[in-house]
């Protein structure tokens, strides 16, 4: 009988060393400890023995259940702890990865160089104005000394919405929707950013493009204040030694009129092909504000002198950028539009 207590311990020690869930181990405790167990089987078997063995089986016995138990519970503790490297690894996030980036969007090109002019404009004092981009053909043309019939209407084909609306073909209406607001008040100095539309379409023109009109009127006004407005532009926007020059030119709103230049930032006024081999890139048009707008809009042109501008934003961006063809600030390329 005790070789059979022996027996029953020591394959109760092996199935425990193999069990690998708690179920496992619960079958463990039945089978051997349970009411119908194998070892309560023997304590009951007892009984039969003579009187000199009964204590000794039934100490040897009690004490193969007292070690079983105490398997169990060690091999219980195990199990557990199986049981939870199992769970960690399952929801293991592991935190060395590189994480993932989310691409950041940024400035279209032409908000960038908008932005900058503006910038550049309002450090002088001046004021952002704003107006329609569908205009009366009075604004557009009319205020600004270009009568019906005109040859400067030629310059700026334009989209007509009926006989006297039309969308805008330049930001100069704006000079004028400024001055009446002010009139007589001094001094007007804004710049006009916005949408323009002429019916072109090529690789430097474009149907809808923007400008920023600039304009200045008060009782002090030459055209040198006008050269150092745009040199002081030149130079912030392409560099600190830039030059400028007044071609002169014909606007029938401004007298006299000029076409601005700024000395080649690529070859510094050399000649190259940025520059078409001239040293000079054409940048803006300007004059001092015609006599007859002044009083077109209630301003006395005796007593009051202003100058004006007007640039396109696309041509400054192309210069600016080195970029040949207008058409790709609109064709929202992304593998363009990154490059900024
Ligand atoms: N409005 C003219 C154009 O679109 C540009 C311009 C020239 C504006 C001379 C001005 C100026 O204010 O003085 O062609």
């Amino acid at each position: 009988m005790e070789q059979e207590i022996l027996g029953i311990k020591e394959s109760a020690l092996s199935e425990l060393g193999s069990a690998q869930t708690r179920e496992e181990l619960q079958a463990i405790r039945v089978k051997y400890l349970g009411k119908k167990g194998e070892l309560t089987r023997i304590l009951r078997g007892m009984g039969g023995l003579s009187p000199e063995l009964r204590p000794k089986v039934g100490h040897l016995a009690n004490q193969v259940r007292a070690f079983i138990e105490e398997e169990l519970e060690r091999r219980l503790l195990v199990i557990l702890e199986q049981e939870k490297q199992q769970r960690l690894e399952a929801e293991a996030i592991d935190v060395t990865l590189p994480g993932r980036t989310m691409r950041r969007g940024h400035k279209h090109p032409l908000t960038i160089v908008l932005e900058e002019i503006k910038d550049i404009f309002t450090a002088m004092g001046f004021d952002i104005a704003e107006g329609p981009e569908v205009e009366w053909d009075y604004y557009n043309f009319e205020a600004l000394n270009i009568p019906k019939g005109h040859p400067a209407r030629d310059m700026q084909d334009s989209f007509y919405i009926t006989e006297e609306i039309l969308l805008r073909t330049h930001t100069s209406p704006v000079q004028i929707r400024t001055m009446e607001r002010m009139v007589p008040n001094l001094p007007v100095r804004i710049i006009a950013p916005g949408k323009v539309y002429r019916r072109d379409d090529d690789a430097t023109h474009s149907p809808m493009f923007h400008q920023v009109e600039g304009l200045l009127v008060d009782r002090h006004c030459t055209l040198g204040d006008l050269k150092g407005v745009l040199l002081t532009f030149a130079r912030q926007m392409f560099g600190e030694d830039r030059e400028i020059r007044l071609r002169p030119s014909f606007f029938p709103f401004t007298e006299p009129s000029a076409e601005v230049d700024i000395s080649c930032f690529s070859c510094k006024g050399e000649g190259c092909r940025v520059c078409s081999g001239t040293g000079w890139l054409e940048i803006l048009g300007a004059g001092m504000v015609h006599p007859k707008v002044l009083e077109n809009v209630g301003y006395n042109p005796e007593e009051v002198f202003g100058f004006a501008f007007g640039m396109g934003v696309e041509r400054i961006a192309l210069l600016k950028y080195g970029i040949n063809d207008l058409r790709l600030f609109f064709e929202n390329d992304i593998r363009f539009l990154r490059q900024f």
